[in-house]
């Protein structure tokens, strides 16, 4: 009988540390949607488009030829030759296929690398505001995220003296993420030689989350791989430059001491990517994404001139987010979000991403006709409480 109850209950199963991993802020957005009927969904991390059609037929080709199976831990050959030469390419850095570990994503790419380096209440610094998964994860893994707020314009060329004052022996690495989300910020060259500077003094990792790299507008991108090779795990993937979200595939370069661990542990976890997404991803490698970046810099354009007027804003450089903070309004933001979504409007509130609640972050990967109703609304919004 004792036991029938406990199984009943089997919430006195979850560990403590999964209890602290909390995805309240963001169910509340999908509860509240739920009961909308056709909604403006402005809250959608991944591209309005479709995977090219020349990289979904390589995928069933890849299919149809058999290659279904297990891959190799690291990924395949081709995928990671070519991968090293196109990053390469594309970012001064200069690191061969052993360098590089094909994941599950990128998302699988930092639970590997945080399984990889973290012993209890070893410390993570973490920038404010995050990418959701950073803090969790670190939870998860029995780390302690160390969160360093970088508002209001979310750059860290002038945050070195508060970066340094919060390092300790236990500090093991400094997670950035550029273009970010959910502030759409390009870390600029300065930014980007701070971390490094304080990374090196102190002997520490950086690990550098360059999924939207290929989504950035009028500025130049910089990665800290190129200068900081010894001390920078950099994170890329497939998702979000081919809208393949599904199908699963990132990638890891870094110091052969730390890929070599993560390979390890990627052979009791994750196994391989999908292999059908590996072999499709080799393909995708040469396919001319401008286009479709350049229409997201008219959406860009479109979401900041429309809501600058009311709502203070960094204008993103990168991703397809913005993070607005309304001007001088009666309520609290929290409210102004709900009334937003009450009001068929999906945009998530700040706290998801932030110890603040001040600003709430916007999705552009949407059709343009759905941004400017959008827009619309949440103007309208704006003028009820202000
Ligand atoms: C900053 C950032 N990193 C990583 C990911 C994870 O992407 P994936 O696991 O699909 O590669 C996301 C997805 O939203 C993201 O925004």
């Amino acid at each position: 009988m004792e036991f029938m109850r406990r199984i009943e209950d089997a919430s006195i199963f979850i560990s403590e540390k999964s209890k602290k991993v909390d995805s309240s802020g963001i169910r509340k957005v999908f509860d509240l949607a739920q009961k909308i009927e056709d909604p403006i969904n402005l809250s959608i991390g991944q591209p309005d488009f479709d995977v090219p059609n020349d990289i979904k037929k390589e995928a069933i080709k890849a299919i149809e030829m058999g290659f279904n199976k297990y891959t190799i831990t690291q990924g395949i050959d081709p995928l990671r030759e070519k991968l090293a030469d196109f990053i390469n390419k594309k970012k001064g850095t200069k690191y061969t296929k052993d360098d590089c570990l094909i994941t599950s994503g990128v998302s699988g790419g930092i639970a590997l690398f945080l399984m990889s380096i973290l012993d209890e209440d070893d410390e993570i610094i973490i920038f404010d505001p995050y990418f959701v998964m950073y803090k969790h994860l670190t939870n998860l893994f029995g780390g302690k995220p160390v969160i360093i707020d970088t508002y209001p314009n979310f750059s860290l060329s002038d945050k070195k003296r508060e970066i340094e004052s919060k390092i300790t022996e236990k500090t093991k690495a400094i997670v950035i993420n550029s273009p970010s989300n959910p502030t759409g910020k390009v870390l600029s060259k300065e930014d980007i030689f701070t971390v490094y500077e304080i990374a090196k003094s102190n002997n520490l990792l950086v690990v550098s989350d360059e999924i939207y790299d290929e989504f950035v507008y009028d500025v130049e991108f910089f990665s800290i791989a190129s200068i900081y090779p010894d001390g920078t795990v950099l994170l890329g993937g497939f998702s979000k430059t081919y809208a393949m979200t599904g199908w699963r595939v990132g990638y890891a370069f870094g110091p052969y001491a730390i890929i070599k661990e993560m390979i390890k542990l990627q052979q009791y976890t994750f196994v391989c990517a999908p292999s059908f997404a590996q072999y499709a991803s080799i393909k995708a490698l040469d396919y001319d994404m401008s286009e479709y970046i350049k229409s997201y810099k008219m959406k860009r354009d479109m979401v900041f001139e429309g809501l600058k007027d009311n709502f203070d804003i960094v204008k993103p450089e990168g991703a397809f987010y913005i993070f607005p903070s309304p001007k001088g309004i009666s309520v609290s933001v929290e409210e102004f979000v709900n009334k937003c979504i009450s009001e068929g409007v999906l945009i998530i509130p700040g706290n998801v991403f932030s110890e603040r609640n001040t600003h709430f972050r916007l999705s552009f990967a949407a059709s343009d006709k759905t941004i400017e109703k959008g827009i619309e609304k949440i103007n309208k919004v704006y003028k009820m409480f202000h």
